[in-house]
């Protein structure tokens, strides 16, 4: 769940280590650190706590090295200290290493090493990584020179890892060269000009190049200045396939915003119509899909679906089982992939799989894929990044489409996976019973969606006065029904996520059973009460959060009556398709997180113990 960049060309290493570390810090941002060579020893320069003061400590000392690692650590073994953090030596001082993941197997290798004299000075599974490659670099033999060595030896390294990783060394004997490799974690190579990069996401490379290779699960890169090879565990030759990064730096960077939040939450009409763009019917009644690699008769054989993800994305996959469920009338299951992976449940046979990741690096859910793939399913994957390992492994899938999602709590990632969830429905529906005048609607319902969207996000400053009124609150009741529930989940996560507030969702009716309990005059409670057929029982719900003094912050369409006295705020959404209801009243429960946040002075874009993508289990 870290940053990794490591850079190789002409220039000074350092500095673009440090901006990549930057960009990379939505990643992982408990430390940063970065290592060069410098007077023919490998110098390291870490530091816990956020990528500014190692920016600073290099400034102070800087180093004039061409080639170097950095790294921003999400910590798993050992505390957030500077010893943890990365890069590690190996106790003879030849080599450092940068590491994403967890090393299962790290305290047997630990033994083994202590046993063989080498020393630690870290409680992380990364530095027994970084002494078993000098372990084995000492037993290479010395004739074949110390750029095979040092290949070699963290080729016989990796083979014996049980767990997960995405590494990048360097070795004091091989000045001017790095070996990176890969399992279950991203790394990305950057072909720049005259200049490599690696990194695990494509934000750190695109101030410097477009042109990547993406790298598979159990592929070693090896780096000089002016040449790269790829090669597998197993020492075959790989040849690479290159590949265009699409989106610019602008579009990973603030701009006029204060935070990458709040730019997300109003870029959603812009990425709203992104994630539609090319994929409606000529004669507008219906969706379709490029990449899903199936085809209509295919289609027509599915009997169920199944849907796993993890956090904001399986409250997507909740909205998308109502809306699949009330326009096509097929039955559709929606788990955890943690949980799935480990259920064993059984699937029919005409069940079609879904996975939704916008990283498309989560592990749970990539593990949830391969699971299923192993059974034999077809997995197709809602996934917002191009080159992810989700994308690479599932059979086919819908882009997303809305450019990198850099602030750790989702938001415009989010509503378009509620677009294309409602897509998907709408495709499946038209397949089925949905007349070709319903399907006319609800394309035009949802082509109007980024506009609704748009008024709703000219209400934030009266949001953020509703915010101001409620920031102190410790406790947060999100309460919502049908498709909303999933709404009232999402705005409860966004809160705890950024505000470290607790807040629980709810389906209205159920608050009863239980979570009243918490209603006092300190626990408001956030309700989404849109018009339609419930909108009488969800007022009496009102009535009994109000009847125990709890204050009310009502999202309602506009023109509905909420009895005077009632709701202690009202947050109005403009009337609207039932496809694009959960999108349009995602929007005030995102913006009075973002702003509540604000409020108590919280670090928004990387809220503490969380990182953007991850990729350990
Ligand atoms: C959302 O605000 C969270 N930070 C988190 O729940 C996230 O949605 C989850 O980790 C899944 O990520 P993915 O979509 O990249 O797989
Ligand atoms: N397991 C390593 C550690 O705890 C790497 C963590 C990471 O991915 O940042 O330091």
């Amino acid at each position: 769940m870290c940053g990794i960049i490591a850079y190789i060309g002409k220039h000074r290493a350092a500095p673009i280590i440090v901006e990549g570390l930057k960009r990379l810090e939505y990643r992982g941002y408990d430390s940063a650190g970065l290592a060069a060579q410098q007077n023919g020893r490998l110098v390291v320069i870490k530091k816990a706590g956020r990528v500014d003061r190692l920016a600073q400590e290099e400034a102070e000392h800087p180093l004039s090295a061409t080639s170097g690692i950095g790294h921003t650590r999400w910590a798993t073994h050992g505390a957030v200290t500077d010893a943890n953090a990365h890069p590690h030596l190996s106790s003879d001082g030849k080599f450092a290493l940068i590491h994403n993941g967890v090393i299962e197997n790290y305290a047997q290798m630990k033994t083994f090493l202590l046993g063989k004299g080498f020393t630690f000075k870290s409680e992380t599974d990364t530095e027994v990584l970084c002494n078993l490659i000098a372990y084995h670099y000492a037993k290479e033999d010395a004739a074949a020179g110390p750029s095979v060595r040092f290949l070699e030896s963290v080729r016989k390294t990796l083979r014996h890892v049980e767990g997960t990783y995405g590494i990048a060394a360097l070795c004091v004997e091989a000045p001017n060269e790095i070996v990176a490799a890969r399992k279950a974690s991203p790394l990305i190579l950057g072909v720049g000009e005259a200049e490599y990069l690696i990194a695990s996401d494509a934000s750190a490379l695109v101030g410097r190049t477009q042109n990547v290779v993406y790298l598979k699960d159990g592929e070693i890169v090896h780096l000089t200045p002016k040449a790269f090879t790829i090669t597998t565990l197993d020492q075959a030759d790989v040849s690479p396939v290159m590949d265009r990064i699409t989106w610019s730096v602008a579009d990973a960077e603030l701009g006029t915003y204060e935070h990458f939040m709040e730019k997300e939450i109003f870029e959603q009409p812009l990425a709203l119509e992104n994630s539609m763009r090319g994929r409606f019917s000529e004669d507008g009644s219906t969706a379709q899909f490029g990449g899903l690699n199936l085809t209509a008769g295919d289609f027509a054989q599915v009997d169920r679906f199944m849907f796993c993800a993890c956090g904001s994305a399986w409250h997507a996959c909740l909205v998308a089982e109502h809306l699949i469920e009330r326009f096509a009338r097929l039955p559709v299951e929606v788990d955890y992939a943690s949980e799935f992976r480990y259920r064993n449940s059984p699937l029919g046979r005409s069940t079609l799989f879904f996975v939704m990741s916008q990283s498309g690096e989560t592990i749970d859910t990539l593990a949830a894929l391969r699971e299923a793939k192993r059974k034999g399913y077809r997995v197709l994957a809602i996934n917002n990044s191009v080159g992810s390992t989700i994308a690479r492994e599932s059979d086919g899938g819908i882009f997303q489409h809305v450019g990198p999602e850099i602030g750790v709590a989702s938001t415009k990632a989010f509503t378009s996976q509620l677009m294309i969830g409602a897509m998907v429905a709408l495709y499946v529906a038209r397949m089925r019973d949905m007349s070709f005048a319903d399907g006319v609607q609800y394309v035009n319902a949802l082509k109007g969606a980024p506009d609704l969207v748009r008024r709703v996000l000219a209400q934030a400053p009266h949001i953020r006065d509703i915010a101001r009124r409620y920031a102190a609150s410790s406790d947060f009741l999100f309460l919502g029904r049908l498709s909303l529930f999933p709404i009232a989940l999402e705005g409860a996560l966004k809160l705890k996520e950024i505000s470290y507030i607790h807040a629980e969702g709810y389906p209205a009716a159920e608050m009863k059973h239980g979570p009243i309990a918490l209603i006092s005059e300190k626990c408001p409670s956030v309700v989404l009460a849109p018009k339609g057929e419930l909108f009488n029982k969800i007022v009496s719900s009102i009535q009994e959060l109000k009847a125990r003094k709890g204050p009310i912050i009502a999202v309602t369409t506009e023109g509905s009556e909420i009895p005077a006295g009632l709701a202690d705020a009202v947050i109005s959404i403009p009337d609207c398709h039932e496809a694009v209801l959960p999108i349009v009243a995602a929007i005030p429960v995102q913006l009075l997180s973002y702003y509540i946040a604000v409020e108590r002075g919280c670090d928004v874009d990387k809220p503490r113990n969380l990182a953007k993508s991850v990729t350990v289990e």
